[in-house]
């Protein structure tokens, strides 16, 4: 395993898929203090001052891939006091605020799996932080806790992994919206399938969502 350090970068997903096209080895990590144009799902920004752990670890591409990268990211902040829960498909939460984040993106058979975690600043109000949370960890102990706990759920079997995100699934049992593009689904999010697709029922039918963006439907308390 070799580790890329580097001080501000534009996106550490950027540098990965330079490196990758230099034929860089399997299970190495590049790190940056600070990001100017962090990355996060569906074309969003994801926030990088200094602080932060940002980092994109380079393994082998497999569509279960969401699914074992959350459990990891939330077993790692776990096992050092934090009550990690995933919302779908891998937002890691505390109470409701986000705490890390997950990118992965495909460059041929690799992945490159982008995971940032607040250390010290929240970066909006919508989030939360390690510190915020009461966690004083460093950066690097905080890197080899996740790397470790990566490198041992890739091995588990794909069952412990499920029963691992159920556990930690902070969507399943909830009325959810999910938005793709133009279409949107709604329903009680019942389960994860094989694949990690959403299972989302809605008039005694079963939809599986493969991809979009969850919202909760709070039920709206009828006045007397
Ligand atoms: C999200 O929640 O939308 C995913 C956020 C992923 C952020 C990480 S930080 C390291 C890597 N580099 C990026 O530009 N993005 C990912």
């Amino acid at each position: 395993m070799k580790i890329y350090w580097y001080g501000e970068v534009e996106s550490t997903q950027k540098i990965a898929r330079q490196l990758i096209k230099k034929g860089v080895e399997k299970g190495s990590i590049i790190v940056a203090d600070s990001q100017i144009t962090g990355r996060g799902r569906l074309n969003r920004t994801w926030l990088s001052p200094p602080g932060g752990l940002y980092c994109s670890i380079i393994i082998e591409s497999d569509r279960f891939l969401p699914v074992i990268v959350a459990v990891a990211v939330a077993t790692t902040l776990c096992k050092i006091g934090i009550d990690a829960a995933i919302k779908w498909p891998n937002d890691i939460l505390v109470m409701d605020k986000k705490i890390a984040g997950i990118l992965i993106e495909t460059s041929g058979q690799d992945a490159v799996v982008g995971i940032g975690i607040n250390i010290s600043d929240t970066p909006l109000e919508t989030a939360t932080s390690l510190s915020q949370e009461g966690i004083q960890v460093s950066r690097n102990s905080l890197l080899t806790r996740l790397y470790e706990s990566l490198m041992d759920t890739l091995k588990s079997p794909k069952q412990t992994i499920r029963d691992a995100y159920r556990r930690f699934s902070h969507t399943l049992g909830k009325q959810v919206k999910i938005k793709l593009n133009e279409e949107e689904v709604t329903g009680i999010a019942t389960d994860i399938d094989v694949d990690g697709g959403l299972l989302v029922k809605r008039d005694s039918q079963v939809k599986k969502i493969v991809a979009g963006d969850c919202i909760y439907i709070h039920s709206i308390k009828k006045k007397d």
